[in-house]
């Protein structure tokens, strides 16, 4: 994943190369290792979701078998190149953005729920406190986050060896974008094979129940 060349900020723009990194990179377990995340996710039938820093679509496209035919999964990137490959392999109920996750071109609270793989590390540092208020926005109250990205290699020589330098403390930070964002911190975990996540929710509207008639 180290190895596709980054355009401006931190876009990729080869995607066929990106795909055959990530095949790489996830020793042929790229399907059980996403799939894990998609349960992991609660991705449900019915559910629309947001796939932010989508690239190639791969999660977009195993979130869509798992939400059906009632759903639809968007994935928005900054990447034309990326978003066009993921158009041209991804089924009807799949729809695609050329955006960044700091302006994300779709109504408040119309997601039950936005994931994010290996993305957060691309977007730069100045905007991903933006992204976060965003992926809020979209979200309807209730509604779930799942961040999934690189922890830090373990031990000297992995480090060495990485091509990503990811700090120690990834997970506190993370954990504090998404919380100053106004999202509620579930749980925070690590998943094979260099991998951690983070996942949150929206507050439920307090009172809505008792307005009902
Ligand atoms: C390593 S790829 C991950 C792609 C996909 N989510 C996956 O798991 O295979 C990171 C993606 O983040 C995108 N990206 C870069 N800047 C971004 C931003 N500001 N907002 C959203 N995505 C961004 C890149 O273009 C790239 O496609």
């Amino acid at each position: 994943m180290g190895h596709t060349r980054r355009g401006r900020g931190g876009e990729l723009h080869h995607p066929r190369l990106y795909d055959v990194a990530a095949t790489v990179a996830f020793a042929g377990f790229r399907r059980p290792v996403f799939d894990g995340l998609v349960a992991l996710s609660g991705a449900a039938a019915g559910d629309r979701v947001l796939d932010v820093g989508c690239g190639t679509g791969y999660l977009t496209r195993r979130v869509a078998r798992a939400v059906g035919a009632d759903g639809a999964v968007v994935g928005v990137d900054p990447s034309a190149p990326m978003v066009a490959h993921a158009r041209r392999v991804s089924p009807s109920g799949c729809h695609f953005h050329v955006a960044g996750a700091q302006a994300i071109p779709e109504p408040d609270a119309s997601f039950d729920l936005v994931v994010a793989s290996l993305a957060v590390h691309h977007i730069p540092a100045d905007l991903r406190a933006g992204a976060f208020h965003e992926m809020h926005r979209v979200l309807r109250p209730g509604g779930r986050l799942l961040i999934v990205d690189l922890r830090p290699a373990s031990g000297p020589l992995a480090r060495r060896l990485s091509v990503h330098s990811v700090p120690a403390d990834v997970v506190e930070r993370v954990t504090a974008l998404v919380t100053a964002a106004g999202l509620r911190v579930v749980a925070t975990g690590t998943r094979r094979p260099r991998l951690y996540y983070v996942r949150a929710e929206r507050a439920r509207v307090r009172g809505a129940a008792s307005r009902d008639p």
